[in-house]
């Protein structure tokens, strides 16, 4: 439980109310009991308003809105604050102002503003926290430390601070000069360095510029990868000081940050090892595929072992920042609440309980709209919501999903992979690794979205997309899992390079060779309009007989691998596109390029057949997401029906009471509303 003092999902979300008149607070705290909230995320960005100049500290708001909210039933999520540095802070000590990419130094203003190697920022946002712990440390409302906010939300710094941060930080990793000469690979286009004081950042005045869609390129990608490492481990260290700071006075009050799913800016998996309990913001678009954002619940389940994480922000309805801020149709926002709780969330929280009245976030939603009342929509859905969690109580609480599947998750892959110059300006990882996930989501099949840290014993398949960078005892540990019965599934453009972007040498995917019984000798890029095909050539796979696909094409040879498809079209025709490799008790898959859906659908769902893993629901309607959460050895089974239509479910076997309405299913095709769900306690 995330803090036992609130047994049950908790249920509230970003209140600021330094923002109002204290004339709306008693009405606030009514509607929030009309709405069943029980927890507000209080002081995000009150960092201004408690601290008006260097010497004076002043929180009797805050005091007065604890004790507000502790006398109504509503527990509080403490932010520390330190995610908007005050006004008077960058004029007294411009070293906590950002320095951007072109070297221009920034004037106060916007959010997530500070260097994080500002000495003058580390020491003031560590008092603040101190501060707030001391203060707050026995109130009877604090329920779980919030660390400023959205780290890395805003653009990186190109400080001197952090120039020389760069450097210590590179002596840490490398010890000595001649690594990093080796590791930056400092012999192409005469980059020596004979002096620690030679490194400098990566930037726009150095190595890197903005290219094709949008990417960061850079003429040194051992360089740029080091720098995007020690830009993500100098946030988290400005996390670790303030994590301190609260847990010297608070060491049972559980802490986090906020996280953003698949951001790319931070490498969450260092991050969560010092995070007591994961907590993200989700604002899937209007469009976004709901598979899209059940891969990013299950990442950010994945960050801590599947252990029950915080929704901790969502839009009530409407966006603000996205370029067209459609509003969560009727039903919608319960549904995707829901789905977060089916996929590891102990808690559904907003931004915001009351709409802003200026600035940006202005026409962002919020539980109690601008109009001001209860009767609205929103209102009223959020207060159905509310009720129903009520009801649920502690019941869900901990439960755990368990996935036969793993899909290999990894930041600096990820960032090695776009900083790459070549093959292809269209290869995004994320995305790669969604084709994947997508096609065992439409199957009801769980998965886990795990780092290549991970155990992975318990998997009887793990599909590692696009795994271009090898790091150290990675490949071992994967032919452990193979050699042990376990299935694996790779791709192309994976095992070509090290850490440090260096190409392992003597023939791609080097150290995947023998586990995949495959050399590939040439990796061709298409077009966006090219595509080739993939000739089945094994009948008992169940498959159709041919399927697109396009992006890069390797062109392999096997070493020992079966040959499953081949290509159909150009000089490559008939080299392998699809392979697998008996290895010890199990078996290791290498898929040459990146194929049409249906293959990924077709060929997953017949792999897992063979490991033994099966839907949830065979035949489930399109739209319709099923996953399983238990515990104490009771089973709960969601069916969220994702589309605006009615469909008919079959349930098989399967039967038992939905919590929601208290229903009995009792297997066989049940009908479920448009935008509706289940969560059958399964007898
Ligand atoms: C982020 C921030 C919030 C708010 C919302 C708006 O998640 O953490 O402060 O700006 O976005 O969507
Ligand atoms: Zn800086």
């Amino acid at each position: 439980m995330i803090n036992n003092r609130k047994p049950k999902i908790w249920y509230g979300g970003d209140y600021n109310p330094e923002q109002w008149d204290q004339s709306v607070w008693d009405e606030d705290l009514r509607m929030f009991a009309l709405a069943g909230i029980d927890v507000a995320t209080l002081n995000v960005f009150a960092w201004a308003n408690n601290q008006p100049d260097e010497e004076t500290y002043d929180f009797r708001w805050l005091d007065e809105m604890m004790d507000k909210l502790h006398a109504a039933g509503i527990g509080v999520c403490l932010a520390t604050s330190t995610a908007a540095h005050p006004a008077w802070m960058a004029r007294k000590y411009p070293d906590v102002l950002q320095v951007d990419a072109h070297g221009r130094q920034r004037k106060f203003g916007s959010r997530h503003n500070s260097c994080p190697n500002s000495p003058s920022f580390r020491k003031y946002s560590v008092r603040m926290a101190e501060k707030l712990a001391e203060r707050y440390k026995d109130h009877p409302a604090l329920l779980v430390w919030h660390i400023n906010n959205e780290y890395g939300g805003a653009g990186n710094c190109y400080c001197d601070n952090c120039e020389q941060a760069f450097r210590e930080w590179a002596k840490a990793r490398y010890g000595t000069l001649d690594e990093v000469n080796r590791a930056w690979t400092t012999s192409f286009w005469g980059h020596t360095l004979y002096d620690w004081e030679e490194i400098v950042l990566p930037s726009s005045l150095s190595e890197e510029w903005v290219g094709h869609n949008n990417r960061t390129e850079t003429n040194f990608q051992g360089i740029s990868l080091d720098y995007m490492r020690f830009h993500s481990d100098s946030l988290l260290e400005c996390y670790k000081l303030e994590h301190a700071a609260v847990k010297q006075h608070t060491p049972n009050i559980p802490v986090t940050t906020n996280l953003m799913g698949a951001f790319k800016k931070l490498d969450y998996h260092t991050w969560a090892k010092h995070l007591d309990v994961v907590s993200w913001d989700n604002y899937p678009r209007f469009d976004t595929p709901h598979s899209y954002t059940a891969m990013m619940h299950d990442l950010m389940r994945g960050l801590k072992e599947g252990q029950p994480f915080m929704l901790m922000e969502q839009t009530p309805s409407q966006q603000n920042w996205q370029p067209y801020n459609s509003l969560k149709r009727p039903g919608v926002m319960r549904l995707w609440s829901y789905q977060a709780v089916a996929r590891g969330a102990d808690t559904i929280m907003f931004f915001q309980l009351r709409q802003s009245v200026g600035a940006c976030e202005k026409y962002h939603g919020g539980v109690i709209g601008h109009v001001g009342h209860e009767h609205t929509r929103v209102f009223r859905e959020c207060a159905q919501l509310g009720a129903e969690l009520g009801q649920l109580g502690e019941t869900l609480l901990d439960a755990r999903v368990k996935a036969k599947v793993a899909i290999l998750f990894d930041w600096e892959n990820w960032w090695a992979v776009e900083l790459s110059s070549g093959p292809t300006i269209d290869l995004r990882y994320v995305d790669e690794v969604h084709k994947f996930y997508d096609a065992l989501h439409r199957s009801g099949i769980a998965v886990d979205v795990v780092s290549v840290e991970a155990d992975l014993s318990t998997y009887a398949l793990v599909v590692a997309p696009v795994m271009y960078m090898m790091k150290p005892s990675v490949a071992a540990k994967l032919e452990q899992y193979v050699e042990a019965g376990g299935a694996l599934v790779t791709t192309f453009f994976s095992g070509i390079v090290d850490e440090n972007d260096r190409v392992q040498l003597g023939g791609y995917p080097r150290e995947l060779r023998k586990l995949l019984g495959i050399w590939v000798e040439e990796i061709d890029a298409l077009l966006p309009s090219q595509r080739n095909r993939m000739v089945v050539q094994d009948s008992a796979l169940g498959l159709k007989p041919e399927y697109a696909c396009g992006l890069l094409c390797d062109l392999i040879h096997a070493e020992g691998a079966e040959v499953k498809a081949v290509y159909g079209d150009d000089f490559y025709r008939g080299m392998p596109a699809l392979t697998v490799n008996r290895f010890g008790a199990g078996e290791a898959w290498y898929l040459t390029t990146s194929p049409e859906a249906a293959f990924l659908k077709d060929w997953l769902l017949e792999l897992c057949a063979s490991r033994g893993i099966a839907p949830l629901l065979p035949g489930a309607p399109e739209g319709v997401e099923t996953i399983l959460r238990s515990k104490d050895g009771q089973a709960y089974l969601f069916v969220l029906n994702h589309q605006a239509a009615n469909v008919s479910v079959d349930l098989g076997e399967r039967s038992g009471v939905d919590l929601l309405t208290g229903r009995l299913l009792q297997g066989g095709n049940v009908e479920l509303a448009g935008n509706d769900l289940w969560i059958v306690q399964l007898t």
